[in-house]
């Protein structure tokens, strides 16, 4: 049950996803303050910035992204960039306390920070309306992390999406949802939340993992519908808990690249890990050492005994698979060749044994 407190004890879910939301950042960051003269990030169920525990909530493990970043002393693009932080929340006890630890974070001029009362599915769609039609929305990251499901907008998320640039990271505890799947009363909020019905494939379902999957396979459709690039992260807890899952939504290759790589790098936190879990019948867990069988037998299946050019093996890797090719791709390939399974050739250059720069030309001879 979602807390009444102002404050709340975290519970091991929470450190798991901000690992990531503040791995995602550490590296987003960066790269987009390269490109760009001003950057928004968007906290949308901020809560009240700490736990009962002193640890730190959302809002300030965005705002020390960047305030504690390595890079903001020695990259000048980094210092000159301008960040506009909103963090939105509801409940007015929270924003209260909310406001009180902002007020203790010296911040230099380039970074706005707006605590705003109120609904994210209120203050969002005022946000996106005072942007100009042709102007598009500033790149904009957005953690969607509310408690449950009625809480949560989607076809808000999408209008997100539909800008160029916008990238979501929404939080979705299904375990919490699939209890109430046939409870007719909550049939519209779903609906809202999925911008359909196809969050019913749920209901009837004899179990609680048959329910789960169907509502996150569903979930990735619907995102789907607004982003090019979905993956599902899946946290399971310590104690074995399944059925938490993030799911990241972009547009741009790169951002799916940046999140994949804070995915393999995001340490487990108090036992808890991730996995991979877009698609649900092959879950892949982030390890240290993961097992590359998959993404060998994946790329075997998809290029059989056909030359394909490196690129095309990275693309395929990044988009269709839960390994990342600046991580993985290579030293799947290398396994291969030594293995005597492999020709590579360069159209252009003499080709060094086990190297597969840009341009190299790949057949799988078994
Ligand atoms: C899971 S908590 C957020 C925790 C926070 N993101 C963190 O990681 O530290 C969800 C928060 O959303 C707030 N909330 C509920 N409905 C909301 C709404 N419609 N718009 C904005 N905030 C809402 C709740 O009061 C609660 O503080």
């Amino acid at each position: 049950m979602p807390p009444n407190e102002t404050i709340w004890a975290a519970e091991e879910h929470t450190f798991a996803k901000h690992r990531l939301l503040r791995r995602y950042l550490d590296a987003w960051l960066p790269i987009m303050a390269r490109h760009n003269h001003r950057l928004v990030l968007v906290d949308g169920f901020a809560g009240p910035g700490r736990y009962s525990g002193g640890q730190p909530g959302s809002p300030l493990i965005m705002l020390d992204a960047y305030l504690g970043h390595a890079y903001r002393a020695t990259l000048p693009h980094m210092a000159r960039v301008e960040l506009t932080y909103l963090f939105i929340e509801k409940d007015a006890g929270r924003i209260n306390h909310l406001e009180g630890e902002l007020a203790k974070i010296a911040r230099p001029a380039n970074v706005n920070v707006y605590a705003i009362e109120g609904s994210f599915d209120e203050e969002m769609p005022k946000l996106l309306d005072g942007i100009p039609a042709d102007k598009g929305l500033v790149p904009t990251f957005a953690f969607i992390d509310p408690f449950g499901y009625t809480e949560h907008d989607l076809q808000l998320s999408s209008r997100i999406l539909g800008f160029p640039r916008c990238e979501v990271l929404i939080y979705m505890p299904f375990p919490f949802i699939a209890r109430f799947v046939d409870q007719p009363t909550i049939a519209p909020a779903l609906t809202k939340l999925y911008g359909d019905e196809s969050w019913r494939t749920a209901q009837g379902k004899a179990t609680l993992p048959e329910r789960i999957k169907a509502l996150h396979d569903a979930f990735v459709g619907a995102l789907h519908r607004s982003a090019k690039y979905v993956r599902s992260f899946e946290i399971i807890g310590n104690g074995g808990s399944t059925g938490y899952h993030l799911f990241f939504a972009t547009g741009h290759p790169l951002g799916l690249e940046k999140m994949k790589e804070a995915m393999w790098k995001v340490d487990p936190v108090g036992g808890a890990r991730f996995a991979d879990s877009t698609q649900t019948g092959q879950l892949v867990l982030f390890e240290e050492q993961p097992d590359l069988s998959s993404l060998a037998r994946d790329l075997r299946a998809q290029f059989g005994n056909r030359e394909f050019a490196i690129e095309q093996a990275e693309r395929f890797t990044l988009e269709e698979t839960a390994f990342c090719p600046s991580l993985h791709l290579k030293q799947v390939l290398r396994e291969i060749e030594r293995a005597g399974e492999l020709d590579a050739r360069h159209p252009t250059q003499t080709r060094r044994r086990n190297t597969y720069p840009p341009g190299t030309l790949v057949t799988f001879t078994q």
